[in-house]
């Protein structure tokens, strides 16, 4: 039906190499177009597939195919073939073949529902973030930018792909909190009295509250909680100290304040990448986790600059994309 097919999943013999193996086009369009389980017993002497080069290239004996379809689409098929010997498979192998496909296309149109509603979730929470940072043009992007360090920072530390999807997630969320900070504190260029820095600290814990109802997000809580621990040193909101921070906090702690400092703010004025890293390292232990810190100056260099001892501010915003070819250029080792 105009699709493309392409595997997904192979499983052959050890002494076929996967990359190699290709299945009989006229047998899976068959199966396709016709929404039909195909069993061949032997496919070369097969009247169905007289004439098919492909069959006879691969020398194709047994061959039983079956499509996964689900509300009338045709999402896949799953094919088995053997090239040596005829008769490898009977009908009792079809019907459990169909069956697995059967249930098979059940669990992938759930799959794809699942995504596109945790997408939509996704987009709607992203929504909200929007309002946080209309309120306060000086951190429009914020998140954005933070996610990006945090994400580069995971990455560097070698933490697994679902670890750093939560970190990035996190990091566009950890200040949403701050919805409920009124703007007149926010947008303050002048010291805070301690009961205006109170309400900029309760960001945190408003940012976990908003937060707290949405199941699939709990993961981000802790890291939304804790993105103002001090590793060294007594942060809020809970004085947790060390490894007692959970991981993700640490990262967004540095990322976050990396960002703070190289962009424009009510109360400073944005510094250079390389100055930002020079106060972010004379926080290590302190403020800042060693290792986190050291893998944001790695992620830099490694995505921002071409000499490792002059990391460049990007000129504007779009150029925070690291490109492809220089993320290539990453050496293998990963900090743990
Ligand atoms: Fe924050």
């Amino acid at each position: 039906k105009g699709k493309e097919f392409e595997p997904k999943y192979i499983k052959s013999r050890p002494d076929i190499p996967a990359g190699s193996f290709q299945i009989s086009k006229s047998i899976l369009d068959k199966s396709i177009k016709e929404e039909v389980c195909i069993l061949a017993n032997d496919a070369a002497q097969d009247d169905r597939f007289s004439g098919a080069e492909s069959i006879m290239t691969m020398n194709l004996r047994s061959v039983m195919c079956a499509p996964l379809v689900y509300q009338g689409e045709v999402l896949g098929v799953i094919y088995l073939d053997n090239r040596e010997k005829p008769n490898c498979f009977d009908e009792n192998d079809v019907a459990l073949l169909s069956a697995m496909a059967n249930q098979s296309a059940v669990a992938i149109d759930n799959s794809h529902l699942y995504d596109d509603l945790q997408k939509a979730y996704h987009e709607a929470i992203l929504a909200l973030l929007n309002t946080v940072e209309a309120k306060d043009p000086y951190t429009r992007g914020h998140s954005q930018r933070t996610s990006r360090y945090a994400l580069g920072i995971a990455q560097e530390m070698g933490l697994d792909e679902e670890e750093c999807k939560r970190i990035k997630t996190a990091a566009e969320l950890h200040d949403i909190g701050k919805i409920g900070v009124r703007e007149r504190i926010i947008d303050k260029a002048s010291a805070l009295s301690t009961m205006e820095f109170h309400s900029i600290q309760a960001h945190v814990l408003t940012g976990e509250n908003i937060l707290k109802p949405i199941e699939y997000l709990s993961f981000v809580l802790p890291m939304v909680r804790g993105h103002h621990e001090h590793y060294g040193d007594t942060g809020y909101p809970d004085g947790l100290k060390g490894e007692k921070i959970p991981l993700g906090a640490r990262i967004l702690g540095v990322a976050d304040a990396f960002d703070a400092m190289t962009t424009q703010r009510p109360y400073n004025k944005p510094v250079s990448f390389k100055d930002a890293m020079k106060k972010l390292k004379a926080q290590k232990g302190k403020q800042f986790d060693s290792d986190v810190v050291e893998a944001l100056d790695h992620f830099l260099k490694q995505s921002y600059s071409v000499t490792p001892e002059e990391i460049q501010m990007p000129k504007t915003h779009t150029d925070l994309e690291p490109s492809t070819e220089k993320k290539s250029r990453k050496k293998d080792t990963k900090k743990k």
